[in-house]
């Protein structure tokens, strides 16, 4: 089955989502950010968690990452679509930019970040080299351009640990370490995918230009108004790429 982890704005479906059951929040790892919501999308069985709690209430540092990406596994989700809110640095990544990122490079720290804990008293080190699953970033740019939406196939995801923004010092460092985008959540979370074997991609959406990019300071009210038109774009395309994949 198929997931997808909603980040900022992203709280739900729509109406056409049909809702058949919810797992608990309660995880050998502690507690999910919300109820893992299993149902239909029109015809495609999904199951959907947004990443920030059901009204925003989990800052990118307070996510649950172990306990979330556990529940999806219990519930039987195999592939995710990982939904992200980032601040673009790289002169392709305009706000309302929308990125199928194919690298990522992890700046966060302090965060419970793998299964391997020693609970099993065994050791277990993953493949990483490609974060990103090609055959689901393949799905969304196939579903991109049926819905003729332009989107960036390419991106480097630098995750900063929040929940402040960057500063440009920062932000110039990740440019010339290779990032195009910068956001809060898309690490330890890809990881942990890996470590359990499910399938991920991530789609991000670009708000704001990151720290120090633009001549102006990161505005709050800027984030929300592209965040707003940004995740009307993007329920489309998440539909149609789940149709594509679960066809
Ligand atoms: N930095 C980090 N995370 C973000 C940003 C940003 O500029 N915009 C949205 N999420």
């Amino acid at each position: 089955m198929l997931a997808i982890i909603g980040g900022s704005g992203l709280y739900s479906l729509g109406d056409d989502f049909h809702l058949d059951d919810q797992c608990s929040r309660k995880t050998p790892y502690g507690e999910t950010s919300a109820d893992v919501l299993l149902g239909c999308w029109q015809d495609i069985e999904i199951a959907f968690l947004p990443r920030h709690g059901a009204g925003h209430s989990i800052a990118p540092h307070a996510v649950n990452y172990r306990a979330n990406l556990w529940a999806l596994k219990q519930a039987g989700v195999s592939r995710i679509i990982a939904v992200n809110a980032v601040g673009g640095i790289s002169s392709e990544m305009a706000p309302a930019t929308l990125s199928i990122p194919r690298q990522l490079i992890d700046y966060s720290s302090g965060r419970e970040h793998s299964f391997c804990d020693g609970r099993d008293g065994l050791v277990h080190h993953v493949d990483f080299s490609q974060p990103y699953s090609a055959t689901l970033r393949a799905s969304l740019k196939q579903a991109a351009a049926r819905l003729d939406l332009a989107i960036v196939d390419s991106g480097t995801y630098g995750c900063s640990n929040g929940p402040r923004f960057e500063t440009a010092a920062e932000i110039e460092r990740m440019r010339r370490d290779g990032c195009s985008i910068v956001g809060m959540t898309g690490m330890p979370e890809a990881g942990l995918a890996r470590e359990i074997d499910i399938e991920y991609a991530c789609l991000a959406l670009v708000v704001n230009w990151a720290a120090g990019i633009a001549d102006s300071e990161i505005s709050m009210e800027e984030i929300m108004v592209n965040l707003e038109q940004g995740i009307q774009r993007l329920r489309p395309l998440l539909l149609a790429t789940a149709k594509l994949i679960e066809a």
